[in-house]
């Protein structure tokens, strides 16, 4: 339901009932590496009752038996199934590798000496795409990821909320904007909701000193922007992307399936680069290595993978984001070059930009760089869609699901 205001805006109302319908066919997906189990349950605490959590780890052999045994009370206490599964569990591996994504596996990783076929890659990017595989194995046709590290299990809530409505506004409202006049009408939409939080406190002398964003995101969001002005040649886009970083986000499965994932924490800034560069909308500026091209032979997912049409919707939230802000300097710097890495090598890239860029990684941020100052570039991996979705019925031995009723 619409309701056009007077200062042109317009407001859109879902009820209950169509959110009910959204989360019922929505996973949560939850990357967690050694994270507190009690701050976990919290979050997960969170996620709406018709959602089906997926939570993948990373974490430490007692981290993980400590998540296994809160998940089996948690499950009984709520009367809801959570699936779970180890990023490293070596049969996940093999069943990535059989189904066409040997891409994913480090091959030094697990013991040599008893044949092992290596481990999945540590990384964020990756606990998502095992995510979204055991989604689209449980018939789920939207994936939603939320970090394990929220501290605040009302704002996870309204994360999901958010995702809900926005996914239903995106499936149902009318084509809108320049770029999404050519939607076939009888194919549904691919959707994604990127959260952009209201605040991002911290904690500083036992008290709570608001800010509006993370230091990562006032950075890449601002090179985001640079990109996509040079790329539309509109001065309005020079503040219109706030959700580069968006670790907290939401698509179709259908989407993810058809998106090059990029590794680790490049994931969230590379899907915008993905889209831009897949939509056939701008000509790219440089010939580059068209994505997962460097590392594999698959056939796009399907035909329209060549040419994606995404509605994508950045959403304001009210709770304050709060998580775990105490990794560390390097960690910042580490997820700023990887998503500035993602702008630098893009095939939109003017060379103004991407010189401009170059300068200020080298003489402004002091950030982890590959040679000459040129951020690295990230491992993209081909589309999911592609791979071979009966071998993955293995799967099931791979993960434990939590299943009270
Ligand atoms: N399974 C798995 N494997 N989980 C991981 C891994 C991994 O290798 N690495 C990190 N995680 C989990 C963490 O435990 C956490 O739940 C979530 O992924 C996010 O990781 P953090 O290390 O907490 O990242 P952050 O808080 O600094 O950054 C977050 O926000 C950024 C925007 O500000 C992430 O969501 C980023 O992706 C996002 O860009
Ligand atoms: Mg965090």
């Amino acid at each position: 339901m619409y309701q056009h205001l007077d200062d042109g805006s317009t407001t859109a109302c879902y009820s209950h009932e169509s959110l009910k319908m959204i989360e019922r066919q929505l996973a949560i997906i939850v990357p967690c590496m050694n994270e507190e189990v009690l701050i976990l349950q919290g979050a997960l605490r969170g996620i709406p009752h018709h959602c089906l959590i997926i939570l993948v780890s990373n974490s430490t052999s007692g981290g993980f038996k400590a998540e296994r045994a809160m998940l089996d009370h948690f499950c009984a206490s709520t009367q809801r199934r959570v699936i779970i599964v180890h990023q490293a569990d070596p049969g996940l591996a093999s069943v990535f590798s059989a189904a066409g994504m040997p891409h994913i596996i480090d091959h030094g990783a697990g013991l040599k000496s008893q044949n092992s076929a290596g481990r999945v890659r540590s990384g964020k990017g990756e606990a998502m795409m095992i995510g979204t595989v055991l989604a689209k194995l449980n018939g789920k046709q939207f994936v939603g990821f939320i970090d394990a590290d929220n501290f605040v299990p009302g704002a996870v809530h309204e994360y999901c909320k958010v995702f809900a409505a926005g996914l239903y506004h995106a499936l149902n409202s009318p084509p809108l904007g320049p770029y999404c006049n050519d939607n076939t009408a009888e194919e549904q939409p691919l959707a994604m909701v990127r959260i952009k939080w209201k605040s991002k406190p911290k904690i500083v002398d036992g008290k709570l000193v608001t800010q509006e964003s993370g230091r990562c995101s006032r950075v890449v969001n601002t090179w985001m922007n640079r990109l996509l002005t040079s790329i539309t040649g509109h001065d309005g886009h020079a503040d219109f992307i706030k959700t580069a970083n968006a670790g907290e986000h939401a698509m179709s499965t259908n989407l993810a399936l058809q998106l090059n994932f990029a590794t680790g924490y490049a994931v969230e800034p590379y899907q915008l680069i993905n889209m831009w560069e897949r939509s056939g909308a701008f000509p790219p500026t440089s010939p580059g290595t068209p994505p997962g091209s460097g590392v594999t032979n698959l056939q796009p997912a399907s035909p329209a993978a060549s040419k994606l049409k995404v509605r994508i919707l950045q959403i304001e939230t009210l709770n304050p984001h709060i998580h775990d802000f105490g990794k560390g300097e390097e960690h910042i710097a580490r997820m700023q070059a990887q998503g500035l890495g993602t702008i630098y090598h893009s095939q939109l890239v003017s060379q103004k930009v991407k010189e401009e860029l170059h300068g200020y990684v080298t003489e402004d941020l002091g950030i982890i760089t590959g040679e000459n100052g040129v951020p690295e570039e990230a491992r993209v991996y081909p589309p999911m869609g592609g791979m071979d979705f009966k071998v993955f019925e293995e799967l099931r031995q791979c993960y434990t699901s939590t299943n009270t009723t």
